[in-house]
């Protein structure tokens, strides 16, 4: 297999894409004869290429190097090739590299290509690899492409029409990293193996389910593409919505097609909203000043490059209806932002209670990031004081241990199993979910609530749950 890694001198392939082929290199699950070559616009040598690759492996992987001899092995396998992406004439030598590796090591014509480059380039790159031969193979050939996948319903398709002219549907691999997250592909299993979660995992047992994804972090330095984008496209179009597929599609077997199947439906049972509805059902927020860990924190619209009168949402908390027999009924609680109290995603799913008040309700809590574990909140008699007390029934796991997003992303793109990538029907459906939001956000028809950095957000995300009853279950 060879590995055509266009974007190589880039941040993403220096913080995971590297650590991760390393990861998977030592834990045995490269194929036997692989090259991996990388592409970028400075004119380095394959030497400069490598020592790049060990020092962000040094730096950035979770398994400690301490073993020179596997890392000189894996560093063999990188070579360098510079082009200059938009120039059709600069693939042959690129071509040429690929195919002088493919024949020293004898490996077999399999060419997996990864974008990790700015989106204006993409179209560039596939067409190119069309063009120049580099995807003729009498193997198999595969795209992996990370997001943006578009900046709205109209610029997605218009890309992935593109893309279908080089590649077929099941050659790519649209990543979402959050996909890749160990306890969000758990989320396959945990309700297909236990019969006792299957039974009650509906609207006969379940009142509101919650997402969210809170971040402590700032704009950084990506206001050029953050003030353009908002939380609605940079985590609710892909990130938010993904979780809410995987957490209600209802699987009846185990592998990709199922899995493929069960989220599209989800995705067409999600009730439309119509720009009107906007305001009512989705909360828009901005973070203004505040602290975090003590320390005070400016407002988005004084961070650098950020346009003074920007209302861009940094916040959005949102009410979604799956309309099918599973889950009428039951609201889809999603919430995500920047510069809030803690760093933290979850799904916490809050369970029937027909009992008093006084009763605490069952609810299951998944945590994804940064702890990994499933809670169980149940009901029980302390004996102490012979009162009923809600207790937590925890597993979490060894965070040393598992691997990150971009190995089992990688490695199912390398198997060629897609079940943890993000399908194009599922990206034009939740584009298509999201463009009335878009559109209400852009006629100003939602009002912008700031919110002070370093807390759980606008106090108008509570009151979207008060409205039905419910208040958002946070770390207590
Ligand atoms: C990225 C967004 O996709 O996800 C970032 O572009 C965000 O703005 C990041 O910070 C969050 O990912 P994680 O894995 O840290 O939760």
């Amino acid at each position: 297999m060879t590995f055509v890694l266009f974007g190589a001198t880039g941040d993403l392939a220096k913080r995971k894409i590297f650590p991760a082929l390393y990861n998977l290199f030592m834990d045995g699950k490269m194929p036997d004869s692989f090259s991996i070559v990388g592409v970028g616009r400075r004119e380095w040598s394959d030497q400069t290429f490598q020592s790049h690759v060990e020092e962000s492996v040094h730096t950035f992987s979770r398994r400690i190097i301490n073993d020179a001899s596997n890392m000189k092995t894996f560093l063999q396998a990188f070579r360098y090739s510079p082009l200059d992406v938009t120039k059709s004439d600069e693939y042959q030598s690129l071509l040429e590299t690929v195919q002088q590796q493919e024949k020293n090591l004898s490996i077999p014509e399999n060419r997996l290509f990864y974008l990790s480059v700015s989106p204006e380039f993409v179209d560039a790159i596939t067409s190119n690899i069309k063009q120049s031969g580099l995807g003729t193979v009498k193997g198999w050939k595969r795209l992996i492409v990370e997001k943006p996948f578009g900046h709205d319903l109209t610029s997605a398709r218009e890309l992935n029409e593109k893309l279908s002219r080089t590649f077929e549907e099941e050659e790519m691999y649209r990543i979402d990293h959050y996909l890749g997250k160990p306890m969000v592909q758990n989320l396959e299993s945990l309700v297909y193996t236990n019969p006792l979660l299957r039974a009650i995992w509906n609207k006969d047992h379940i009142v509101n389910v919650q997402i969210t994804a809170s971040e402590v972090v700032g704009v950084e330095e990506r206001a050029g593409y953050y003030d353009r984008a908002g939380a609605i496209r940079d985590m609710v179009q892909n990130h938010m919505l993904q979780m809410v597929m995987m957490t209600a599609m209802q699987i009846s077997k185990k592998g990709a097609e199922e899995v493929n199947d069960e989220k599209r439906k989800v995705m067409e049972s999600l009730r439309p909203l119509q720009k009107e509805d906007v305001a009512a059902n989705v909360i828009r927020g901005q973070y203004g000043p505040g602290e975090i860990k003590g320390e005070p924190v400016t407002a988005y619209e004084n961070e650098p490059g950020v346009s003074p009168s920007s209302k861009n949402d940094t916040f959005i908390a949102a009410r979604l209806w799956i309309d099918n027999d599973f889950w009428a009924g039951v609201p889809f609680y999603i919430r995500t932002g920047k510069r809030m109290q803690e760093k933290s995603t979850r799904i916490v799913v809050e369970f029937k209670n027909p009992l008093s008040a006084e009763t605490a309700p069952n609810r299951l809590t998944i945590d994804i990031s940064p702890s990994e574990g499933v809670s169980l909140q149940l009901n029980m008699k302390n004996p102490l004081n012979n009162q009923i007390e809600p207790v937590s029934i925890d597993f979490s796991a060894n965070a040393k241990d598992v691997p990150e997003a971009y190995e089992l992303l990688l490695f199912g793109a390398l198997r060629g199993d897609p079940t943890f990538f993000a399908h194009w029907k599922e990206v034009e459906l939740s584009w298509e979910w999201v463009q009335p939001i878009l559109d209400a956000f852009e006629e100003d028809l939602v009002p912008l609530h700031l919110y002070r950095s370093g807390s759980m957000g606008p106090e108008a995300s509570y009151q979207l749950l008060q409205e039905d009853g419910f208040k958002w279950l946070d770390h207590e």
